[in-house]
């Protein structure tokens, strides 16, 4: 086997890289992060890490959305969001979105811990298959975001010829109103129609994941990846870029993204290695990301800071999310008003 191990690591470019962290914990990745070497973090995140802001994940069994799709009558679960069966039928897709549309969630402390890893200079970059925009609210800014999936964030003209962006709020109104039929997307592209900029199954990712990645990876010093099954390619090939000697910390209810065909077993890498023998970098911390996230917060001397950090803008959005309820109370007070002035004066 050591023979074999090392032609293949020789043949593959596979053979193992430095020993970073002093012990394969959270506590050894904690001491990296303080010892001032590790400057570069990026995070890989999914559907898990917006689980505690009431957003079901897709693969959860029970919870998950892929379970709970009955209503819609589905051929399979997944056409929900594959595009050809969507160009034919946008009425589930959209009264899914209706559901899960964006400005009824809060970030979760999970996305504040990001937006504390971007206050102290140590975010390169967050790379999400969430299109539910909760990074935006917890203050991650565009630059500092892959939207791998698209985003809630920002539709357009699907129209190669217009691509004029509509804004969240108009959209928000449209899908929340029920307008949407008026879209006439199936029709497309003989009407000039516009769209959420989310990707579906069968469609390209933006073309910002492909130079970004390349830029980001290699120079990646530690990367944390939560709440994601890493089912989906190409963004679960990612945790293969980052060298061979970057710590991979894993933050999830399960186990995910182990090497396939056996070559974990052979220490060949080409996926994470948490158990076997050969493991030198990969840790996995097995709970909420949001446990998960205030654990490390802790072991780094940041809790106090990242539990003020949500208060504080927890309280902002829901003095946000008051102040809009009174406005649209007033106007609605108001054109009922004026209903009634009009029926007095008609009567
Ligand atoms: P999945 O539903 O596949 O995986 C979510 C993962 O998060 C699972 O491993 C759960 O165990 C874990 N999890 C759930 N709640 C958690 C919590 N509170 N704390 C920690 N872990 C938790 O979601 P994704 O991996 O994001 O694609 O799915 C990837 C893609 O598949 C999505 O972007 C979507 C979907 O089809 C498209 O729509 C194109």
């Amino acid at each position: 086997v050591d023979f074999l191990r090392s032609l293949f690591s020789r043949t593959l470019g596979l053979s193992p890289g430095e020993k970073v962290l002093d012990e394969l914990t959270l506590d050894g990745v904690a001491r990296y992060i303080l010892s001032g070497t590790c400057k570069n973090i990026i995070c890989m995140v999914g559907a898990g890490i917006s689980t505690s802001a009431g957003i079901p994940d897709f693969r959860s069994p029970g919870t998950g959305l892929y379970a709970n799709l009955q209503k819609y009558n589905l051929p399979y679960p997944e056409a929900i969001f594959q595009i050809d069966y969507f160009k034919k039928h946008p009425e589930p897709f959209f009264a899914l979105a209706r559901e899960l549309y964006p400005g009824q969630f809060k970030p979760t402390v999970c996305h504040y811990f990001m937006r504390m890893l971007k206050d102290k200079g140590l975010l390169t970059r967050c790379y999400s298959q969430n299109i539910d925009t909760l990074e935006r609210v917890a203050g991650l800014e565009g630059e500092d975001l892959i939207e791998a999936h698209g985003t809630f964030h920002t539709s357009h003209c699907v129209s190669f010829l217009c691509r004029k962006e509509y804004s969240m709020d108009w959209m928000k109104s449209t899908v929340l109103n029920d307008e949407i039929s008026l879209l006439n997307y199936s029709h497309f592209p003989f009407v000039d129609v516009f769209f959420l900029d989310i990707v579906f199954f069968g469609e390209n990712l933006p073309a910002r994941f492909f130079t970004t990645m390349k830029m980001d990876f290699p120079r990646c010093d530690l990367l944390i990846i939560m709440g994601t099954s890493l089912q989906v390619q190409p963004f679960a090939s990612l945790v293969n870029r980052v060298s061979n000697s970057c710590p991979r910390l894993l933050i999830n209810m399960e186990k995910t993204g182990q090497s396939e065909f056996g070559m974990g077993l052979f220490g060949f890498g080409g996926g994470m290695d948490f158990d076997s023998d050969k493991a030198y970098r990969d840790v996995a911390y097995l709970s909420t990301c949001d446990d998960g996230c205030m654990a490390l917060a802790e072991l780094l001397g940041w809790k106090a800071e990242l539990e003020e950090m949500v208060k504080r803008e927890h309280a902002l959005i829901d003095s946000k999310d008051a102040k809009t309820k009174d406005k649209e109370a007033n106007q609605s007070s108001r054109s009922t008003g004026a209903e009634a002035g009009k029926s007095d004066k008609t009567e």
